[in-house]
């Protein structure tokens, strides 16, 4: 029984790898919308990848959001990952504190006995703001760490759940009905071609940095995730998938 259901799962790592044209997928089994256990094991599985691409004296860019907090709380000490700089992506967003890029990057060093850096920007600054926050001498090193990220570790979110967690005004909610954004990530709301439809403006990595990181992470699941990832994945080269059986499935079902 256990090697079929392994079986399984390998084909549709196969199936899915093929489809979305990304080298390394791993499913775990489950549906992360069905179980919050599910996302605990898409963590161990990201913990484990992670563990494994990391070299010594690297630099680790990381986002927000449950999926890579599930990563974080995985994480044990290794002697590449001691040597590691942990950096969030982006300041502050309008969310819960444990969900921020800030919160998981030290929570990551903590758990690895790496190092962290923050970054303390508001997203959505005003010109002027902007302008003074980039003369500071912490913040402009934090942005050049980032710049040199080896690897990135990214959660892929549902453009709607996101627009809502962020407490987004009906302008924007709108904008993204009328745009029919699927899916978010980076602050970019995103349609099913792949089309971005909307941005929240941040400072920290930009869709246009990635094409410099060497290895991208990425790390969602549930079936309610299934439009988001293949835009996503069609949008921004990710190297690794970590997904559930659930957003798996209903990929390959709609393709
Ligand atoms: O950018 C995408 C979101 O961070 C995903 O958040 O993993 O909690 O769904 P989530």
């Amino acid at each position: 029984q256990v090697m079929k259901e392994l079986f399984g799962i390998n084909e549709l790592e196969k199936e899915l790898s093929q489809l979305l044209g990304i080298k390394e997928v791993i499913v775990v089994p489950g549906d992360t919308d069905q179980s919050n256990w599910v996302k605990k094991e898409i963590g161990r599985a990201g913990a484990r990848v992670l563990q494994q691409l990391s070299i010594e004296n690297q630099i680790v860019a990381v986002t927000g959001g449950s999926s890579v907090l599930a990563v974080a709380e995985m994480l044990t000490p290794s002697t590449v990952l001691k040597s590691t700089t942990f950096v969030p992506t982006r300041g502050g967003l309008d969310e819960a504190v444990e969900l921020g890029a800030n919160y998981i990057a030290s929570m990551m060093a903590k758990k690895t006995g790496g190092r962290y850096r923050l970054l303390h920007v508001p997203d959505q600054l005003s010109p002027e703001a902007y302008e003074m926050l980039m003369k500071e001498q912490h913040i402009e090193k934090t942005l050049a760490y980032l710049k040199k990220s080896r690897i990135v570790l990214h959660g892929i979110g549902d453009a709607k759940k996101m627009a809502l967690r962020r407490k987004s005004s009906p302008e924007v909610i709108k904008k993204l009905e009328q745009g029919e954004a699927v899916g978010e990530f980076f602050g970019y709301y995103i349609n099913s071609k792949g089309q971005i439809i909307h941005r929240i403006p941040m400072v920290g990595l930009q869709l246009e940095n990635l094409d410099q990181v060497e290895l991208s992470i990425a790390v969602a699941g549930g079936t309610s995730k299934a439009e988001a990832i293949k835009a996503i994945c069609s949008l921004s080269s990710v190297h690794v998938l970590i997904t559930d059986e659930g957003a798996a499935e209903a990929i390959l079902k709609k393709s």
